[in-house]
């Protein structure tokens, strides 16, 4: 199988995550930089951001979500959330993805001909920096989870972290040690799904 194969396959959705990760900070630090560094973007704008956070200030995430989402679920209702919650700060850090607005501003005035199709590139650059993330830490046995919590404490957390305003919040991804096997995985027939002519 090719490496890059292989390591597709290994990237899965985990959800039990835990504390036993031995790769040190600064490597899974470096890990993420790179892995976003190489990632493609639309003229090579580079627009996405991350912030990488370990410990004390990646369970601050998941605790500003508990708090604004509180103010919405109902009480008696709020256990399944706040379980799901605890489970995405039970690992040992979480990246937040963000897409730079000015980049993509940019972009627009200096190519305008192309100035509708920037912010759907930009969605496209995101997830393919997400994808390369995932994968990376997956190849060093790391699990993750991608999650949406947006645009429900984007401020909050722009203001903890003291984030830039042009900074847009794409998606959230808690990381850590496999807690439990992999859930199975269906995949839909390749007939319909792909074409391939010439061969
Ligand atoms: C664009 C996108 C959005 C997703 N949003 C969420 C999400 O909000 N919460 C979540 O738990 N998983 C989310 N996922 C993960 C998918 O549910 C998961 O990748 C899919 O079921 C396939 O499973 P796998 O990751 O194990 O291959 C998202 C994945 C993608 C690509």
């Amino acid at each position: 199988m090719s490496k890059t194969i292989e390591a597709l396959t290994k990237r899965r959705t985990q959800y039990a995550l835990g504390r036993n990760v031995s790769l040190p900070k600064d490597q899974i630090e470096t890990l993420i930089k790179q892995a976003i560094r190489l990632a493609p973007s639309s003229f090579n704008s580079q627009s996405s951001r991350a912030v990488i956070l370990f410990g004390a200030e990646s369970d601050k995430v998941w605790s500003l979500i508990d708090a604004e989402l509180r103010k919405i679920v109902p009480a008696d209702a709020f256990a399944p959330t706040e379980a799901k919650l605890k489970s995405f700060a039970a690992g040992v850090g979480t990246v937040l993805f963000y897409e730079d607005q000015d980049t993509i501003k940019g972009l627009q005035e200096n190519f305008p001909l192309y100035a509708d199709a920037f912010p759907g590139f930009s969605m496209h650059s995101a997830g393919m920096a997400q994808l390369a993330v995932w994968t990376a830490l997956a190849e060093e046995g790391i699990g993750a989870s991608l999650q949406h919590y947006s645009p429900i404490a984007d401020a909050a957390l722009a203001s903890a972290f003291s984030l830039p305003a042009s900074w847009k919040l794409q998606a959230q991804m808690p990381f850590g040690s496999n807690e439990a096997p992999f859930l199975d995985k269906a995949f839909i027939e390749d007939e319909g799904r792909f074409v391939t002519l010439g061969k």
